[in-house]
């Protein structure tokens, strides 16, 4: 019995079914997916006679082991079709499996698997359906392992959700039933290798000159700033930019629940918050952490993103000297992540009356930074704003420079422009005292 038939019988049950994914001309013909399944089990067997290989290593053996196959078959596939079988079994066995080529698309920032046959990728801002399936939910399931198994997380019905990592950064989430009901989902966010810079934000149209050097003065004087803005606004990158503005001399404590900051600075701690394990123990949350950081004689404190109790903490800390703290929070307007930050404070358990924590709001954050995916895919920062005062219950904000949005041209993309309200801050003074004047020139205004 050849090796061919040989495998492909000892595989009986687990070959693809009949209406396998379709990609490409050769991979609609059952002998494609009879062949790769072949293939992908002969080699399982044979891998494991060299253990221990790096994944270089590991691809040439699969290639030359691959030939050896194929020579043995004497299949009547083309070369093409045969390299495309290879690739196809590396990316299964050493990658993740089909999304591996959107993983490896440098144009492709995110990857969402909502469904084996439902894949959808975002390009250039926009979100799309790609043509590309699993083989079924279990075929999900084992990317999702390979991703999470070796950073030391796992995933099965007593603990269906997890955030993980891949090695490049790229952040992931994979969540399984019986919580996700149409089968194991997966979103990949994946993040450059290098962060982006103020320039790379000014280049894409996300804010101006004069804002970005606006912004850098008020980092570096020591301003409270918040950016806020929807899921995949852009909140995190823009924090990742502002924060570089910190002077270098600082000791800096990021906060993260997944590690997705890259500052350059020296003298930097980084910390990351742990789930419970599956007793349900050893939770260590972002409020644990900020309030280990206050031990750490920081000079600034970033968090990556504030969601709940961890919101009184970091205001009682940027209220009593450790100022010039930073951080995100997920909220539709400057005024919103105001009301979504009181009711944070209050999931701390303490019965504070809401002028209080109001009070506490508007004394700690100087600053917002609100922003937006646009209609067109472009992130914007809408609304620079500045948290004074708390008049009778309101806490008084004013906006110093917006997007003033025009409309859109015929191919979709959007028309406006950033402009001061003419407003200069009542926070000049604390700039100045720092070494910072303000031109008059960003303040006159043409809203
Ligand atoms: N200014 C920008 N212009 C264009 N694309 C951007 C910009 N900022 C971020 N992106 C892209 O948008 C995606 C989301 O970015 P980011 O993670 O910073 O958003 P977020 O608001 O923190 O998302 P989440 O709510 O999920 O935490 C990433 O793929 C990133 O590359
Ligand atoms: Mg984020």
């Amino acid at each position: 019995m050849s090796l061919f038939k040989r495998y492909l019988e000892e595989v009986q049950g687990s070959a693809p079914k009949k209406d396998a994914p379709v990609l490409t001309e050769a991979r609609k013909s059952q002998e494609f997916w009879e062949i790769e399944t072949s293939l992908h089990n002969y080699l399982l067997e044979e891998l494991k006679k060299y253990p221990g290989q790096d994944k270089e290593k590991e691809k040439r053996k699969i290639v030359e082991l691959a030939d050896a196959f194929f020579e043995q078959e004497g299949t009547r596939l083309t070369f093409e079709e045969k390299q495309e079988i290879i690739d196809y079994v590396t990316n299964e066995l050493l990658a993740y499996g089909p999304i591996t080529s959107l993983l490896q698309n440098p144009l492709i920032s995110e990857v969402m698997v909502n469904h084996f046959d439902e894949v959808y990728y975002e390009q250039e801002g926009k979100i799309s359906k790609s043509h590309i399936h699993f083989v079924d939910n279990q075929h999900v399931m084992r990317v999702i392992e390979r991703i999470v198994s070796p950073i030391g997380r796992r995933i099965d019905e007593s603990s269906p959700m997890v955030d993980a990592r891949l090695p490049d950064g790229s952040r992931v989430n994979a969540i399984i039933p019986p919580l996700a009901l149409k089968g194991p989902s997966l979103t990949i966010r994946k993040f450059s290798e290098t962060p982006f810079t103020i320039k790379d934000l000014i280049g894409f149209g996300t804010l101006d000159q004069t804002m970005a050097e606006f912004l850098e003065i008020c980092v570096k004087s020591r301003l409270n700033v918040f950016i806020s803005g929807g899921t995949g606004s852009g909140k995190t990158s823009t924090l990742n930019v502002l924060s570089s503005f910190i002077p270098n001399k600082e000791r800096i404590v990021t906060i993260e629940d997944a590690a997705e900051l890259k500052l350059n600075q020296e003298h930097i701690v980084g910390l990351e918050s742990r789930p419970p394990n599956i007793e349900g123990k050893g939770e260590i949350t972002i409020r644990d952490l900020v309030r280990n950081a206050l031990r750490m004689r920081p000079d600034r404190i970033v968090v990556g993103e504030v969601r709940g109790a961890e919101a009184l903490d970091m205001l009682q800390a940027m209220n009593t000297g450790h100022d010039g703290g930073l951080s995100t929070g997920h909220a539709n307007s400057p005024r919103d992540i105001l009301s979504r930050i009181e009711t944070m404070v209050l999931m701390a358990g303490y019965e504070l009356p809401v002028k209080a924590i109001r009070e506490q709001i508007a004394n700690a954050i100087d600053l917002i930074v609100h922003q937006a995916r646009m209609k067109d895919g472009t992130r914007k920062i809408t609304h620079i704003t500045e948290v004074l005062n708390l008049e009778g219950d309101t806490i008084v904000l004013q906006d110093l420079f917006v997007f003033k949005e025009q409309g859109y041209t015929e191919d979709g993309k959007i028309i406006g422009n950033f402009v001061s309200t003419g407003i200069r801050p009542r926070f000049t003074e604390q700039l100045e005292m720092n070494g910072y004047s303000l031109p008059a020139t960003w303040f006159y205004g043409g809203w």
